[in-house]
């Protein structure tokens, strides 16, 4: 006689374990359709569009030679926080270095949120709901008003509704492109009932930073990066500033080490070159000028912006164009999955020849009918 056994019962050790918030969230996505490799026109991230001069790279990569490989850099990158506390004008004790402004965010909802919620206004930066759950905050999204503006009071009743522990904006907001209202960001800061993180990824192309706001709000953390302006995306490299108390707690859940010994080598030589920096913005603002009035003069609606990018309205289903640049060789983002950006694209702003490929890649497409 034989006897049939069915296999013991495994229990899923795996996905199954993985926190329903987390299964719950679509993975971050860059929307890039399948292209040809080759020479491609890369619009699609907001990177700066040139590198830096190749004798101050060689200059790092020397100094990078003579460092050991095998030691661990300095835990907490304090030569990094003296050079990025110097270019802003701030104590290094009121900054705190991390592995790009991803990782900054991230430091900020654990130490406020974990378990708690995270209030943000809709569509913003898609990373940060992103963050705030994979830090174990419940994320309540409040929608901007017209014309994508702060919608204070709304966010403000939100946070209080929902008892949130930190509310999160940016200004200047991607995708959208524009600076808040300093009158709604002023509300929002002395109105909210927790920690107020204030994200300035792109604030160097805009006209307001609130920045010297730390020093009269013991609740606000301003995050900045070196990926936008200081073109320095490959570096990854963010960083924090608050007032020294809050630092020090935001300390304890960044990771010791974030920094590797190229980024703790690159940021003090790169952070004193301001002017390189401040002539690499205004090539990017006026490119952006110009941009914005060819696609309005092809018909497309553009919306304001404060920083290397651009949102606009073809006039046609954006997954169409997107992917007709792509076929051309010209990435831009798709970002009509965001709420109230149905008919958008986003287009960050390149050096002039690729600019121009853009211009005449959509002219193409445009012209091409549906
Ligand atoms: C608003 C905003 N914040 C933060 C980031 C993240 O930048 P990084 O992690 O490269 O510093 C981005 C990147 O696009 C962004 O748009």
């Amino acid at each position: 006689m034989t006897t049939t056994c069915s296999p013991p019962e495994i229990p899923d050790r795996g996905v199954a374990r993985v926190r329903s918030d987390v299964r719950a969230l679509r993975a971050y996505c860059l929307s890039a359709p399948v292209v040809a490799a080759g020479d491609l026109v890369r619009l699609h991230q907001n990177e700066a569009p040139d590198d830096w001069p190749e004798d101050l790279k060689r200059e790092i990569a020397d100094r990078l030679a003579t460092l050991p490989w095998h030691r661990y850099p300095a835990a907490r990158a304090e030569a990094v926080c003296e050079a990025l506390g110097r270019m802003q004008g701030t104590p290094a004790a009121m900054v705190a270095a991390a592995a790009g402004s991803n990782e900054a965010l991230a430091a900020a909802f654990a130490a406020f949120a974990a378990r708690g919620t995270v209030v943000m206004s809709s569509p913003t930066y898609s990373m940060a709901a992103i963050l705030a759950v994979g830090a174990g905050a419940r994320v309540v999204e409040v929608p901007l008003g017209p014309g994508f503006a702060l919608d204070a009071g709304a966010l403000l009743r939100a946070a209080r509704v929902h008892r949130a522990e930190a509310i999160y904006m940016a200004s200047p907001n991607n995708p959208t492109g524009g600076a808040l209202a300093p009158e709604a960001v002023a509300e929002v800061l002395d109105g909210a009932p927790g920690a107020v993180v204030l994200d300035e990824a792109y604030w160097e192309f805009a006209k307001t930073s609130w920045l010297e706001s730390i020093h009269a709000h013991p609740h606000l953390v301003v995050v900045r990066t070196f990926s936008k302006a200081l073109a320095g995306a490959g570096l990854r490299v963010g960083w924090i500033t608050a007032q020294a108390p809050l630092v020090a707690e935001l300390l304890k859940v960044l990771l010791p080490y974030n920094l590797n010994v190229f980024a703790q080598v690159a940021v003090p030589v790169l952070a004193a070159r301001r002017d390189v920096a401040a002539s690499r913005v205004r090539a990017i603002v006026a490119e952006r000028d110009r941009i914005g009035r060819a696609l309005l003069a092809m018909g497309a609606c553009v919306y304001p912006s404060e920083t290397n990018f651009l949102l606009f309205e073809p006039g046609r289903p954006p997954a169409e164009v997107h992917r007709k640049l792509a076929e051309r060789g010209v990435l831009v983002r798709d970002v009509s999955a965001a709420p109230s950006l149905a008919a958008c694209l986003r287009v960050s702003i390149g050096a002039g020849a690729d600019n121009d490929r853009f211009l005449g890649a959509l002219a193409d497409v445009l012209k091409e009918g549906p």
